[in-house]
């Protein structure tokens, strides 16, 4: 009913030469798969060629980040206009890194989210907790702050086509992923909570994603939990085989 999605966050990393020939590598591999969404983010300098490079082929593009505003006095923005315009479906909005080195806001998340809809790209919310907050009993709290404020004024056609991704900050680039059902707890948080702001029906059509130091040998355990629909994939998306191997998971396992 979901169709699952497997997103490649390239963060800080590929060239433009570096960035086709990993798409080139990938296409390869994934020509075959049907059943899963398939989606890449590269840094904003290689998005026009990588969208030349996906043309035709069942990988979609992402950006890691946008800007609220289409266009004006904002030196160093990109707008989701600007997104649509290069070939982007999708954006991640909101991930911890930029929460925590960029200063970004619940408040800038949700101008950010609702611009992005209004153009037509899909966002990818991030939410999770610090290891500190978890420690402290305070994951639940955090994760409805992340979302409720992230996804606040959107209509249910919205949030249908709104992708969240949970990914707890101490499961990112560590190597210790959160067990599966750690991630199926927050999932199914997640998903309660859109189902008391819009109904049942609405919350079960929504995809939500686990994020953080998913790798091909724990693709499959993860994706299996009944409210994990897909994984938003750093470190192990910046080789073609080790993330074509996670989408040949998620495969398997919907
Ligand atoms: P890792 O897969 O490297 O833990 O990164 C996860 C992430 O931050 C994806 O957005």
């Amino acid at each position: 009913m979901r169709t699952p999605i497997i997103a490649g966050n390239w963060k800080l990393n590929k060239t433009i030469h570096e960035a086709v020939a990993l798409i080139a590598s990938l296409r390869c591999m994934v020509d075959g798969v049907s059943n899963v969404e398939i989606v890449v983010a590269p840094v904003f300098t290689a998005l026009a060629t990588s969208a030349e490079a996906l043309a035709g082929g069942n990988i979609r593009l992402a950006a890691q980040d946008v800007f609220w505003e289409d266009n004006g006095a904002f030196t160093g923005e990109v707008s989701p206009r600007m997104l649509k315009d290069v070939g982007c479906d999708y954006v991640i909005i909101g991930h911890s890194e930029r929460r925590q080195y960029f200063g970004e806001t619940n408040e800038n998340v949700n101008c950010k989210v609702k611009a992005s809809h209004a153009h037509g790209l899909i966002p990818i919310i991030c939410t999770g907790e610090s290891l500190e907050q978890r420690e402290a009993g305070r994951t639940e709290a955090v994760v409805k702050d992340h979302l409720l404020n992230g996804i606040a004024g959107l209509s249910a056609a919205q949030i249908i086509s709104t992708v969240i991704a949970y990914e707890p900050v101490w499961a990112i680039g560590t190597g210790r992923n959160a067990t599966p059902d750690q991630a199926q707890e927050v999932h199914a948080l997640i998903r309660s909570l859109i189902s008391d702001i819009y109904s049942d029906d609405v919350a079960l059509k929504v995809r939500i994603q686990y994020g953080g130091s998913v790798k091909p040998d724990n693709a499959g355990a993860l994706l299996a939990q009944p409210d994990v629909d897909g994984a938003l994939v750093g470190t192990a998306s910046w080789d073609a085989e080790s993330f074509a191997q996670i989408i040949k998971a998620a495969d398997n396992a919907f």
